[in-house]
C-alpha cells in the first residue's frame, strides 16, 4: 500500500520478452514518462500501468518505484489503446489532423479497461493517500474510483490538448467522459484554454455551475460545483529535469564533435526528434527543406537534417499512413538534391539512447520542432535546456503548449510553408549574437519553470482541493 499513487496507461518502463526468453524493461517512449519519472523519484509511492506487452502480470520494482502491472489481453490493446485512446480521442483531440473512428465496441472495452485500472489503483493506494491519475486514456477512472474509494484524495491530468465544444461533442459518449473526470478533486490542463474548453462543455452538455473567470496559469483556478463537492479546474505547463538534462548534455561535447565530423562537418546541421506521429509535423519540415533546396536558400551539400524518430502505435492504420508519407518525402529529397555519398537527410527509425539524444541536441545548430497540434512538446523544452552553452536555435510551431512559454523561439505557423521557409533560414542564418541571445531566454525559462515546479504547484493545488472537500464531508 502506498501513500502518493501514479496511474498512468503506460509503465514507465517497457517489458520486452527477448528471443532466448529472458526479461528485460526499457524506458517507455513518450513525454509523460519523461516528466514523471523525476516526480515519482522523490515521492515514494506507487506506479500503476499497462506493461506495453500482452497479458504481463509480473510487478517489478524498478528505480525504486514499486510497479503495478495492469494486464491487457490482445484483443483489450486493439480495441481499448490502438481502438478508441488512439484511434478516436487522439485524433479528436488533435484537431481532427485525421478522421476519428466512432466505434460502441470499442468504447465499450475503454469503459471495462478504466475499470481494471481503477480497481488496481483502489487496491494500490492506502487510506487516504493521494492518487494521480494521467491523461486521455484513463479519462473515466476519476469518478469510478471515487466511487471505490471515498477516502482517496484524487487529481486527473490531461497531457494533450482538450479540445473546444465544437469538436468534443461529436462524440457520443460526451456526457460519460465528463462525468468520469469531475470524479477527480483537481483536473489539469497544460494551458488556460484546455481548462476554459473543459468549463464551457461541463456548464453546456452537463448543466452544472461552472466558473466564467479566465484561468490564470498555477493560479486561479477554475471551480465546478457538482452535488456537494467543488472540483477545481487549472492550467499547469509540464516540463522537464532542465537542471539534470544541462548537465548531462554539457558532458557530450567529446560526442557532438564526432557526430558532426561524421556527417561531413558541414555548415549547418538541422535536427528534428519525435515519436513517428502525424501531429509532429514531421512532412512540414520535409517539405520546407525541399522547397528550400530546390530554389537554392539551402545549399543541399554543405547542410544535413538528421531526423530521429521513435517507433509509435504501429498496427493503427494513420500511423502506418504517415510513416510511408515520411519514407517517401526523405527518398524524395535525397533522390532529388543528394549525391550518393553525401544526402542531405538522414532519417532513423529506432529510438536513441538518452546520452546519444542529448549529443545530437549539443551537435545541432537548428532544432525544427513543428508539429500541427501538440499538448507541450517536451522535445522543444530538453533542447533549450541541453543549449546551456547558448549555441544553436529553436524553429517551433505555435501549435504547440511550449511556444506559449518560449516565445524567444523561431515562431512558425506549420500550416504556412513560407513562414516555415522563411523561419529555418533565419534560424540558420542569423548573427550569432542574436541566436545567442534568444537561446539564453529560452535556456532560462526551462531551467526556473522546471518539472519540479510542475508537480509541486500542481500536487499542491490537489492538497487545497481535496481538503476543501473533506471539510464539507
Ligand atoms: P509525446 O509525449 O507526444 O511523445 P514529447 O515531445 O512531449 O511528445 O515527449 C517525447 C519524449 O520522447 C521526449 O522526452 C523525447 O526526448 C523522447 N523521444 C522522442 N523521440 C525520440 C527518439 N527518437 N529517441 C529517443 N527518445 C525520443
Ligand atoms: O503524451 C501523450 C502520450 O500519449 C502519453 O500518454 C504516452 O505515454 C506517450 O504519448 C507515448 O504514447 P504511447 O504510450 O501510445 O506510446
Amino acid at each position: 500500500m502506498a501513500d502518493f499513487v501514479v496511474v498512468a496507461n503506460r509503465l514507465p518502463v517497457d517489458k520486452r520478452i527477448e528471443p532466448d526468453g529472458t526479461v528485460t524493461y526499457k524506458r517507455a517512449p513518450g513525454g509523460l514518462v519523461t516528466a514523471l519519472t523525476p516526480t515519482l523519484a522523490t515521492h515514494s509511492g506507487a506506479w500503476v500501468g499497462w506493461s506495453g506487452a500482452p497479458n504481463s502480470t509480473d510487478d517489478p520494482r524498478v528505480d525504486g518505484i514499486d510497479l503495478t502491472s495492469v494486464p491487457l489481453t490482445e484483443a483489450e490493446i486493439a480495441d481499448y489503446y490502438e481502438g478508441f485512446a488512439n484511434s478516436t480521442l487522439w485524433p479528436l483531440y488533435h484537431d481532427l489532423l485525421v478522421e476519428p473512428v466512432f466505434d460502441h465496441d470499442w468504447w465499450s472495452t475503454y469503459v471495462e479497461v478504466n475499470r481494471k485500472f481503477a480497481q488496481a489503483a483502489a487496491d494500490a493506494a492506502d487510506r487516504g493517500a493521494t492518487v494521480w491519475i494521467h491523461d486521455y486514456q484513463l479519462q473515466l477512472v476519476p469518478q469510478m474510483l471515487r466511487d471505490l474509494r471515498p477516502d482517496l484524495r484524487i487529481g486527473f491530468f490531461l497531457h494533450i490538448p482538450f479540445p473546444p465544444y465544437e469538436l468534443f461533442t461529436r462524440l457520443p459518449w460526451r456526457e460519460e467522459l465528463l462525468r468520469g473526470l469531475l470524479g477527480a478533486d483537481l483536473i489539469g490542463f497544460h494551458l488556460p484554454g484546455g481548462a476554459e474548453n473543459f468549463l464551457t462543455l461541463v456548464r453546456r452538455v452537463l448543466k452544472l455551475d461552472a466558473s466564467r473567470d479566465p484561468v490564470g496559469v498555477r493560479d486561479g483556478l477554475g471551480a465546478i460545483r457538482d452535488g456537494g463537492r467543488t472540483v477545481r479546474v487549472g492550467s499547469f505547463p509540464i516540463s522537464i529535469d532542465a537542471a539534470n538534462v544541462a548537465e548531462q548534455a554539457a558532458a557530450t561535447t567529446d560526442r557532438a564533435a564526432q557526430i558532426r565530423a561524421e556527417l561531413g562537418n558541414p555548415s549547418t546541421i538541422l535536427l528534428g526528434v519525435d515519436r513517428l506521429d502525424y501531429t509532429k509535423g514531421i512532412d512540414v519540415r520535409l517539405d520546407a527543406l525541399d522547397a528550400l533546396f530546390a530554389a537554392g536558400r539551402l545549399d543541399p551539400a554543405d547542410t544535413v537534417f538528421v531526423q530521429l524518430a521513435s517507433p509509435s502505435r504501429e498496427n493503427v492504420d494513420s500511423y502506418i499512413a504517415v510513416r510511408g508519407r515520411i519514407e517517401r518525402a526523405v527518398a524524395h529529397i535525397n533522390g532529388t538534391h543528394g549525391t550518393v555519398a553525401s544526402p542531405p537527410i538522414r532519417y532513423l527509425l529506432r529510438p536513441v539512447a538518452r546520452d546519444e539524444l542529448l549529443a545530437y541536441f549539443r551537435a545541432a545548430d537548428v532544432m525544427l520542432v513543428t508539429p500541427l497540434r501538440d499538448g507541450m512538446n517536451l522535445v522543444a523544452k530538453e533542447y533549450a535546456a541541453a543549449r546551456s552553452d547558448l549555441g544553436g536555435a529553436l524553429v517551433l510551431s505555435e501549435f504547440t503548449g511550449a511556444a506559449a512559454e518560449m516565445d524567444r523561439a523561431y515562431l512558425v505557423n506549420p500550416y504556412d510553408p513560407r513562414d516555415v521557409q522563411d523561419m529555418i533560414v533565419a534560424a540558420a542564418t542569423d548573427p550569432a549574437d542574436r541566436r545567442r541571445e534568444r537561446m539564453a531566454a529560452l535556456h532560462r525559462q526551462v531551467v526556473d519553470f522546471d518539472v519540479d515546479l510542475w508537480s509541486r504547484s500542481f500536487l499542491q493545488c490537489l492538497a487545497g482541493a481535496a481538503a476543501e472537500n473533506e471539510s464539507t464531508r
